[in-house]
């Protein structure tokens, strides 16, 4: 008997793209078969990169795993699972303080459409400590991210902030 595929998105900012979320797209390719990055369009925060430029960079990394899938996505979120035939959010913990937020997510988009669940990972411990914004907040003034962001990334950072690449250029 053919077995039905079972594809996860696993939606962000993703401005940019970091190690942490790297981690865990890959460890959610060992539970699902495809895994859709969906870079959101309509974001409360104020992104520092374009989407084009966020989704650019996620394809960039998994240009060599087809099973990951980077495609921006407008309007809600719980519309756009139901659109690319999912059933399942994925979403990572770094600790108790994004538990709330999380819960709240989470709840909010069952209640948008109760058929669509959201499972959690756990941050491996080696990127507890890093968010899109304090990888920013570092390269900003010249601190070196190198190590936790993927190395496109890495290279567009410093661009953005106007610094060589690579590092000693
Ligand atoms: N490792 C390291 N960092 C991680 C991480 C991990 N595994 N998982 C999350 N983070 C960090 C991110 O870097 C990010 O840091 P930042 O706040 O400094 O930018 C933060 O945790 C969370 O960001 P991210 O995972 O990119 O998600 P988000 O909270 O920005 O995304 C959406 C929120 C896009 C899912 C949500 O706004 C959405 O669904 N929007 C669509 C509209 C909609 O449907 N709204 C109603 C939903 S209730």
């Amino acid at each position: 008997m053919e077995q039905e595929s079972r594809p996860v998105v696993y939606p962000g900012t993703f401005d940019p793209l970091t190690n942490g979320h790297v981690s865990l797209i890959r460890r959610g390719c060992e539970i699902f078969d495809r895994v859709i990055v969906a870079v959101a369009n309509d974001t409360p925060k104020n992104p520092l990169f374009t989407i084009e430029e966020r989704v650019r960079m996620a394809q960039e990394v998994f240009v060599d795993q087809p099973q990951v899938e980077v495609e921006p996505f407008s309007g809600l979120l719980v519309d756009y699972v139901e659109r690319r035939g999912c059933r399942v959010i994925l979403r990572g913990l770094r600790a108790v303080s994004d538990f709330e937020y999380e819960l709240q997510l989470a709840l909010m988009n069952r209640k948008l459409k109760r058929q669509v669940q959201t499972v959690f990972l756990m941050t491996d411990y080696q990127w507890l400590f890093i968010s899109s914004t304090i990888v920013k907040n570092a390269a900003k003034l010249g601190g070196e991210v190198r190590g936790m962001v993927p190395d496109p990334v890495y290279r567009e950072v410093r661009k953005k902030y106007g610094y060589p690449y690579p590092i000693n250029s």
